[in-house]
């Protein structure tokens, strides 16, 4: 950006990272689909290799569309460094084995997303990596896991499904003071709504599948931070190869210019919805930060500056209820996704925590009679008449 004065976050969800790849007058990032860039001699090629001029090499390693992706969000986060990836399960795992080696210890929440989760029961410690999973709302008991010392501190916050806030400024302190690097997903929040990284963390990521394409057309991870820490992972990622597709990193700088407006919108429409499902006799327990009853309520107004598109809910009737009641929503795909410009609903057994059975769902503390229901851009009246109308079915 060429302006002095910091843009805001609109401002930048619309331009960062676009600029410098503008050709021949065209307003648009093109879609760069050649897989490896040539040169007129070796002289110039080997500057480009060895990083004393810009430009790209291989597309596996970096891509000019891919680079105005990662850009974009870069500048969103408030980072010196980002580096992207095929999906977000690739961001998480490949920042994980980056950071993590034999005997190493990694201290996190039992509330992560189910394939993180899978990574901390089978992979890690497949790799002899201790993993030592906390309650996720006891602050107390994840210092207490950081004394012993470990090299990663892994938090999600809001996590999924079930919306607890991770206080990350205090644990961000508890693990420097033990050495070890702060990651957070900030999947579910956006850098509308949270900044991790000024709070403390060291590394922020996101599955940009979900808010930040917005669109669910797309496939895609992301990671910021320090030069240092992001290089280390980008070298993990060019030799394993979990590369950003062009045409993904394309979709997802176009949804990402509406990030603000829709954001805006999914916060009002979450806060309204999670209301008045509160008030409805059906509903048993509503799970949404912004609800001044939510257990974390008073974390998340300090940390965020919005709560979020998702919320949860339960059912009296269990998981019967669910099953008659998700066929009724006329505005919402029921599927394994979120973040999206329509809403998505589902139980957590066919989406977040697919990976997981119910037994390992029992033990995370997700109820079977839970209902994610990620809120869309559409019309808020439109939604509670919807819902009004599938939950009026069961009373
Ligand atoms: C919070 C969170 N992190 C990471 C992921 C994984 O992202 P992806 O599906 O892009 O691999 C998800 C997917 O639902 C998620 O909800």
């Amino acid at each position: 950006m060429t302006t002095s004065k910091s843009p805001a976050p609109g401002t930048l969800a619309v331009w960062a990272g676009e600029e410098s790849y503008l050709m021949q007058g065209a307003t648009q990032v093109p879609v760069v689909h050649s897989v490896a860039f040539g040169y007129p001699d070796v002289d110039a090629w080997l500057a480009v290799a060895q990083g004393r001029t810009p430009g790209h090499i291989y597309s596996r390693n970096t891509n000019p569309t891919v680079h105005a992706f990662e850009e974009k969000v870069r500048q969103l986060e408030g980072a010196a460094a980002a580096t992207s990836f095929a999906s977000g399960m690739a961001a998480i795992s490949n920042t994980l084995f980056t950071l993590l080696a034999p005997g190493d210890r990694v201290v996190s929440v039992k509330d992560t997303y189910g394939g993180t989760n899978k990574l901390f029961l089978e992979f890690l410690p497949r790799m002899h990596v201790e993993c030592a999973l906390c309650d996720t709302g006891d602050h107390e008991a994840i210092e207490a896991a950081l004394k012993p010392g470990c090299q990663v501190l892994y938090l999600e916050t809001p996590t999924n499904p079930t919306l607890k806030v991770i206080d990350i400024a205090r644990l961000a302190a508890a693990a420097h003071a033990v050495g070890a690097i702060v990651v957070v997903d900030n999947t579910f929040a956006t850098p509308l709504n949270q900044s991790p990284l000024a709070l403390g963390a060291d590394l922020v990521l996101h599955s940009a599948t979900k808010f930040l394409g917005g669109h669910a057309d797309a496939l895609g991870g992301v990671i910021c931070g320090a030069p240092e820490l992001v290089a280390r992972i980008y070298h993990y990622r060019e030799i394993t190869g979990a590369a950003l597709d062009p045409m993904a990193a394309y979709l997802l700088l176009r949804g990402m210019k509406t990030l603000h407006l829709r954001i805006r919108q999914q916060n009002a429409s979450a806060m309204q919805i999670a209301e008045f499902l509160q008030a409805h006799p059906v509903v048993t327990q509503v799970f949404y930060p912004g609800l001044p009853s939510h257990q974390h309520h008073e974390i998340a107004r300090k940390q965020m500056r919005g709560f979020g598109g998702v919320l949860s809910f339960t059912l009296r009737g269990g998981f019967e209820a669910v099953r008659a009641v998700l066929p009724r929503l006329r505005y919402a795909h029921l599927a394994a996704n979120l973040g999206a410009v329509e809403t998505v609903v589902g139980p957590p057994a066919t989406t977040s925590h697919v990976e997981l059975n119910a037994d390992e769902r029992a033990a995370m503390g997700i109820p079977e009679s839970l209902i994610r229901y990620s809120v869309g851009i559409e019309e808020t009246a439109d939604l509670l008449a919807d819902l009004t109308q599938a939950l009026d079915e069961i009373e």
